[in-house]
């Protein structure tokens, strides 16, 4: 039976809730995706072929940095940390890139560790609009990629997360991204008018899948090249749609996740699943899922699946991206939410602003700028 209509397919509707307009970020995902290829190919590096890497940066500026590490697991021989803290990682040295990513270019901890990143006299280069990180990169002569301002952090994916394969590339790491970077405009273009507001709820997965959801705490697993994608899948839903959301990743969720569904009773209706599927995935982990699922099904658990669409991973993580963006955004929608502001996020800000430890570091950035 097919769902029935809802608000979702109501434009006036939608306008009302989404009232920054979160799903233009959507719509336009393609488009972004485009400009943000041809802004990384911009960018001037001289560094040499570095022995590791670390991604700096938090929320919405990290997640670039676990899709680096899952879409460069099989094709790059250095290692690639995310840091999302204070403090980099003792190993960090001169034979490291750390690439310093924040969208405001003001958040305490990764500013802490781009000082952190000066004193070790690591390989910087810095992804910001502006903000602090964009003065003291200036002031301190480390290369910095200016992305457009003027949106949600997360709404920035294809700006923060474009450059770093690209970097990748021009450090001779890898090669051949030109090809990857088409592909993923052109599947996009697919998934973003497959799921588009004015794509009726019947023929759009999306809406299918925010009406279901509507009402649980969505729980979403991925796998390989997906595992950072289930997680800003997760994401979305927390800061678009303000719902709990959990995730995990196979293999590792069959070792102790799913044993939390096994006496699941009267919770078994405030959860669902959203499984993230791919035709080509390893015969090891699609017998775990079908397992996995047969298992949960006995609990009256919603299940659904996502599948990644494309040829080449960049593609395939991108179009589960894309289906994940539009449905935070119907959800908040179906929940009568805004999913732009993140009034908690400003709050913690603000309350933490009281400590002055973001203070502290920008004085000593400002040292070693007169120094
Ligand atoms: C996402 C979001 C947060 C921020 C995070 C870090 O939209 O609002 O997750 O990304 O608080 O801030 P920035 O990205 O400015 O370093």
């Amino acid at each position: 039976m097919l769902p029935k209509p809802t608000i979702l397919d109501d434009l006036a509707q939608i306008k009302k809730i989404d009232r920054s307009n979160m799903l233009s970020f959507c719509v336009e995902a393609p488009n972004h995706y485009a400009k943000a290829a041809r802004l990384a190919k911009e960018i001037k590096i001289s560094y040499p072929k570095p022995k590791a890497i670390i991604v700096a940066g938090m929320g919405g500026s990290a997640i670039g940095g676990e899709l680096l590490k899952d879409w460069a697991c099989d094709r790059i021989t250095v290692p690639i940390d995310v840091c999302r803290d204070y403090h980099l990682p003792a190993y960090a040295n001169r034979t490291t890139l750390v690439l310093v990513t924040s969208y405001s270019g003001e958040t305490e901890e990764t500013l802490s560790t781009f000082l952190e990143a000066v004193k070790k006299k690591c390989m910087i280069i810095c992804i910001s609009s502006g903000g602090a990180l964009q003065e003291f990169a200036k002031k301190l002569s480390i290369p910095h990629l200016r992305v457009p301002s003027g949106m949600a952090p997360r709404a920035t994916l294809p700006y923060l997360f474009m450059p770093l394969p690209a970097i990748l590339e021009k450090v001779g790491l890898t090669s051949g991204l030109d090809a990857e970077f088409s592909e993923t405009v052109k599947v996009l273009r697919e998934a973003s008018s497959e799921n588009s507001p004015e794509m009726p709820l019947n023929k759009n997965l999306s809406k299918t899948l925010a009406s279901n959801i509507n009402g649980t705490i969505p729980a979403v697993y991925g796998f390989g090249v997906y595992r950072a994608v289930a997680q800003r899948f997760k994401t979305q839903f927390n800061e678009n749609s303000k719902n709990p959301a959990k995730w995990e990743f196979f293999p590792e969720l069959n070792h102790n996740e799913i044993v939390g569904w096994e006496a699941a009773q009267e919770f078994a209706k405030c959860f669902s699943i959203v499984f993230i599927r791919d035709a080509e995935e390893p015969r090891e982990i699609r017998q775990r899922i079908e397992v996995t699922k047969e298992i949960i099904s006995k609990q009256a658990i919603k299940l659904f699946e996502v599948w990644g669409k494309g040829k080449s991973t960049l593609a395939k993580m991108s179009s589960v991206i894309c289906t994940g963006d539009f449905t935070s955004v119907y959800l908040a929608v179906l929940r009568g939410v805004d999913p732009t502001p993140v009034k908690t996020i400003d709050l913690l800000k603000e309350r933490l602003k009281q400590t002055g430890i973001k203070e502290k570091t920008i004085r000593e950035l400002q040292k070693l700028v007169k120094k």
